[in-house]
């Protein structure tokens, strides 16, 4: 190990055999973790060719079990972001391909610290259940194109070994071990195509459009390498998407956006996450296409009902669809006042996101208890006009106050004296 720390140091190629030979030692626990941190640390600072790359996500995938989705019929497509606030698009994006026929078999995870995850949102409808067996998941997807459960197996365990010591040696922040630690999370996972949202913004781990622009080629690269037909998109973080952060807030945002009532961002974002999905599926010979098809499933009420069935599959009271106020509220609805008059020009993604945990809608440690009702809900997007006095947010909250809330919520609000265009929502995409 110390020969292949220093060949990672002086920025040399590692054979097929030689990293292997780390992984699979290191799950032996025979490499001890001082030299995997240096290692990862000399990846951080000389990165890694693309072969290398193909190799490591290859030797996290084969660290543990792999999902067979060979009995689902139909190309199976999945989506992935790499973490945003108030990002519901999961819950509207997979009812809507789901309408077209496009099979969704989805593992979703849970969340962990500002970022929202899909199985806390969907555990926050009354009965529903996310713990399925494997061929209760595969029948179901079988059937009604759409099934959603959390990580049960034992996928990737390299990859959540290697994690947790890159957490305490400030190595996470590196392109090569993000994308190849994503990548090897979402090939264990089975789908046969990837769609990527990769964030970029004060809300994501991405702050510049050229590190997001190196993420996601690298990921792309890496699914292609192992025969998964990927593309990526570069979305906006800067302000939340929607109106809602917080887990049954988000449902309920989700109920709205699939009966064609949505926040124009949230809608276009997960069309167009859809509209790739339905595309790489075979079921639209374009994009343009598969966005038409799918604002139909909106329009005539296919694909609120897909996920009413859906949500009744998996034991929820999918009446919550007609009457959104048997989900989980918060005891108290506190508004946020702006000071002045003028315009949204900014909104914290990674403030309001982090409120919003601390409220209890997410995770601060791996074993925090989440109050589903809880969150935030905004009033005010960028580019809108507010009055004096006029509620920038509403504070949806049970017993636990922190301090000061009220004025942190209201600093990450930007307000200028000129109108400002709302923000782009997607920079690029990259096939
Ligand atoms: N998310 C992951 O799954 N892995 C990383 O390394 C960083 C973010
Ligand atoms: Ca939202």
């Amino acid at each position: 190990m110390v020969d292949l720390i220093e060949k990672k140091r002086d920025n040399k190629e590692h054979s097929y055999e030689e990293i292997q030979f780390i992984i699979n030692q290191y799950m032996q626990n025979k490499i001890p973790d001082y030299q995997i941190s240096a290692w990862a640390m000399a990846i951080y600072f000389n990165s890694m060719s693309e072969l290398e790359l193909t190799y490591l996500t290859e030797a996290l995938v084969a660290s543990g079990e792999q999902l067979d989705l060979s009995d689902i019929n139909g190309i199976k497509v999945d989506k992935h972001s790499t973490g945003g606030v108030g990002d519901t698009t999961t819950l509207i994006v997979a009812p809507l391909v789901a309408s077209l026929g496009v099979p969704v078999a989805k593992m979703s995870g849970r969340g962990l610290g500002y970022t929202g995850g899909t199985v806390d949102k969907l555990n926050s409808i009354p009965g529903f259940n996310t713990d399925l067996s494997m061929s209760n998941f595969i029948h179901l997807v079988n059937q009604q194109k759409l099934a959603i459960i959390g990580q049960t197996k034992n996928l990737t365990p390299a990859d959540k070994k290697l994690y947790s010591l890159r957490d305490v040696t400030a190595t996470v922040d590196s392109i090569p071990l993000i994308a190849s630690s994503i990548m090897s999370k979402k090939i264990a996972a089975g789908a046969d195509c990837l769609i990527l949202d990769v964030k970029l913004g004060s809300g994501a781990f991405m702050k510049t459009l050229d590190s997001a622009e190196n993420l996601a080629s690298t990921m792309v690269k890496i699914g292609k390498n192992h025969n998964k037909k990927t593309m990526a998109i570069i979305s906006n973080m800067d302000e939340p998407l929607g109106y809602m952060i917080g887990n049954a807030l988000e449902v309920k945002e989700a109920i709205e956006t699939l009966k064609g009532n949505g926040p124009k961002d949230l809608e276009e974002l997960s069309l167009v996450l859809a509209s790739y999905m339905v595309y790489f599926a075979n079921k639209a010979t374009s994009v343009k296409q598969a966005q038409v098809m799918l604002r139909e499933t909106i329009s005539s009420g296919k694909a609120i009902e897909t996920f009413k069935t859906f949500i009744a599959s998996q034991g929820g009271n999918s009446t919550v669809v007609d009457n959104v106020s048997l989900l989980p509220k918060a005891r108290y609805q506190i508004p946020v006042y702006s000071k002045e008059e003028g315009f949204v020009s900014a909104i914290s993604a990674h403030q309001i996101g982090t409120i919003a945990m601390l409220l209890g809608a997410g995770r601060t440690t791996k074993t925090s208890v989440i109050d589903p009702a809880v969150g935030i809900e905004l009033r005010k997007k960028v580019g809108e006009h507010v009055k004096k006095n006029e509620p920038l947010a509403f504070l949806h909250i049970n017993d636990n106050k922190p301090s000061n809330i009220i004025s942190q919520v209201e600093s990450s609000f930007t307000i200028s004296t000129e109108k400002q265009e709302p923000n782009r929502l997607i920079y690029k995409t990259i096939f």
